[in-house]
């Protein structure tokens, strides 16, 4: 039976609430299913170099990949200050697109905030000229 998004959605809340964000305060959780029904959750880890910082959709995603996944079907991305719970969408970076893009060019991407799922994407509409090799 398929995965509700609403539990990708808890998932992805869930797993920001552990994002470790002291220098932007600004949280971000996401839960990447694989097409087997597997979820992988990420949160945001910034560091005191902030360049170093990394998203939470990459930590889900690199996460799921050296556990040896290879095929994603959906992402959930929640994100926003810290002290509250996400009022407003969190669309990925142009760098976790592009990461993402690698493993799952059809890939959906669904934007969630504390009220529900409010906008769902097709990857490729996110990243219409992807870089190729
Ligand atoms: N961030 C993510 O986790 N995902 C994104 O797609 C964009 C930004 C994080 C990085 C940083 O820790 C904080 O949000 C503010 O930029």
């Amino acid at each position: 039976m398929a995965l509700p998004d609403a539990t990708l959605l808890e998932e992805a809340l869930q797993a920001r609430r552990r994002s470790y964000c002291p220098y932007s305060r600004f949280a971000v959780g996401a839960a990447l299913l694989t097409t087997s029904g597997q979820v992988y959750t990420g949160t945001n880890v910034e560091n005191a170099s902030y360049g170093l910082s990394m998203c939470a959709e990459r930590v889900a995603l690199f996460r799921a990949v050296a556990e040896g996944e290879r095929s994603f079907s959906k992402i959930v991305v929640v994100g926003g200050p810290a002290d509250q719970e996400p009022q407003a969408l969190c669309p990925p970076c142009g760098a976790c697109r592009q990461a993402l893009f690698e493993f799952a060019p059809d890939l959906e991407v669904l934007l969630g905030t504390a009220r529900g799922i409010e906008r769902r994407f097709p990857l490729r509409d996110l990243l219409p000229e992807p870089f190729e090799l």
